[in-house]
């Protein structure tokens, strides 16, 4: 399981009201009691933070808002020392507009640096050279440079100018950065919208009736397949086991097992689909056979994602349900595949409402970055300094020293799926099969040939008879015996 860690919500050593690598350091040990085994740590690079740090104006070195190579390092030892792999965050699409490459690109057309990036003249209308719309806004993905009568491109903030990958000077110097921190022994990287590296050589219109939507979903070329097997060939120079997996942020689930490319592009990539499905037992069947589904690619492992640092906690989503919040984690953590958890899942913490003058993200996405309560009471184990946001409701009552001396707790219970993942082989090795169930209820089965396990999650509040038979050995609500499944419960069993 890989946890990922929002460094700036984490814990805060410093003394800034930011979280840093030294608050990450400091609560290793927690991660090994919980169960992890590794961490992604979202971007940690130089930045000027218009998109809190997936902006970055140099990829070889750290912020100092969070600390630098030498907490870095710290870092990397101590959670290799407890055998934790070490994940960084890389964002190849785009750099900062503060970059040194983009103030050359931007000072001169004749700096080599132009054409690291993507420059166009005007359209006939004078408009910008294309109607793609970029994130989070109605707006065009170019903006108009005064000094060079040209617009260049940017899938996300203006501040996020996109890299030219068709320039094998791109492709040579971002390869670097990833050496960077090879070298420097990190076990691999999270690729941030990696499906948007290749571009249409001719920029071609977004079809009409989706030109409304961002490019980034719609974003899907030959390009980028021929550009991550060049990375793959990095990343396999190196000794030990060093992976990639992907954001690949395209709506078809079909599209994105093709990333893998035939065992020689990503290793892993995100399977996005359980964070948009709503609550109903016969929309996550289809989803659990999906994820189940390589599609052809044999060997591909899936990735489930039911949260991240972009979307409204998970709890949140499902109505603020403890027990609903409780049923995904044990589909997320004993389906399938390598499980990706957001820091805060494992608390059940929620988004809560923020003021305007407290929302500070040009994304929207402030609530799911509420900083982490480690003890009940204000500070909650952060410094004295007023937090970058506010601390999430219930604060008082989630934070991690009161769960984790609550046998009963959502903690106690992450925990407990995750010590089974460790004991159960078949969990993680075995196939996979879809159980019939009661119409609101998804039962799934791990069997590895020698252990056979059932998992069993009820999506109504009423209790449901399934005739369970078995070892019961976990539940998300105590055991209630006679073969019925509680309302909003799920229940692990072990078949004899
Ligand atoms: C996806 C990241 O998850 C998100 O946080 C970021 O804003 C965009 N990519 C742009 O880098």
């Amino acid at each position: 399981m890989i946890y990922q860690i929002y460094p700036r919500s984490f814990l805060d050593r410093s003394g800034d009201g930011i979280g840093d690598l030294e608050g990450v350091t400091e609560q290793l040990d927690y991660l090994t009691w919980l169960g992890v085994d590794g961490i992604w740590l979202s971007p940690i690079f130089p930045s000027p933070m218009a998109d809190f740090g997936y902006d970055v104006s140099d990829y070889c070195d750290i912020d100092p808002v969070f600390g630098d190579l030498e907490a870095f390092d710290h870092l990397m030892a101590g959670a290799h020392r407890r055998g934790l792999k070490v994940l960084l965050d890389w964002v190849p699409n785009h750099t900062s507009s503060q970059h040194p490459w983009f103030r050359a690109a931007r000072r001169s057309t004749q700096d080599p640096h132009r054409d690291f990036y993507i420059w166009r003249p005007s359209a006939e209308d004078g408009g910008p050279p294309n109607n793609w719309v970029r994130s989070w806004s109605d707006q065009p993905a170019w903006t108009f440079d005064e000094a060079s009568e040209e617009w260049y491109l940017h899938c996300f903030l203006p501040e996020q100018p996109d890299l030219n990958w068709a320039s094998p000077a791109v492709r040579s110097a971002m390869a670097d950065t990833l050496r960077f921190w090879l070298d420097r022994g990190v076990d691999g990287f999270r690729m941030d919208v990696i499906h948007l590296i290749g571009k249409d050589p001719s920029l071609g219109d977004d079809p009409a009736d989706l030109a409304a939507l961002s490019h980034v979903p719609l974003n899907d070329r030959p390009e980028t397949h021929e550009y991550l097997r060049e990375l793959r060939s990095v990343l396999d120079s190196y000794e030990g086991d060093r992976m990639a997996v992907g954001e690949v942020y395209l709506l078809d689930p079909a599209q994105v097992l093709e990333y893998g490319g035939q065992g020689d592009e990503l290793h892993l990539c995100f399977n996005f689909e359980p964070l948009m499905t709503p609550w109903r037992a016969e929309r996550w069947r289809e989803v659990l056979l999906r994820n189940d589904d390589d599609g052809g690619h044999v060997g591909r492992w899936p990735t489930m994602v039911l949260n991240n640092h972009d979307n409204p906690r998970l709890r949140t989503r499902v109505g603020g349900s403890d027990g609903r919040a409780r049923v995904a984690a044990a589909i997320l953590l004993l389906a399938r595949g390598t499980p990706f958890l957001y820091a805060g899942e494992e608390l059940g913490l929620e988004d809560g409402e923020l003021a305007s003058t407290e929302r500070i993200d040009p994304g929207g996405r402030d609530g799911c970055r509420r900083p982490i309560p480690w003890t009940p009471m204000s500070p909650h184990g952060w410094s004295s300094a007023t937090p970058w946001l506010p601390f999430p409701p219930h604060a008082k009552e989630r934070a991690v020293s009161v769960q984790r001396d609550d046998p009963s707790s959502m903690l106690s219970w992450y925990r407990t799926l995750l010590m089974l993942r460790r004991s159960e082989p078949a969990l993680v090795e075995g196939r996979f099969e879809l159980l019939e169930s009661p119409d609101e209820v998804v039962a799934f089965a791990r069997d590895d040939g020698r252990t056979r396990l059932e998992i069993w999650c009820n999506f109504s509040h009423r209790q449901i008879d399934c005739s369970l038979e078995g070892v019961v050995l976990a539940s998300s609500v105590g055991d209630s015996g006679g073969g019925v499944l509680a309302g909003d419960a799920a229940i692990v069993i072990k078949k004899p």
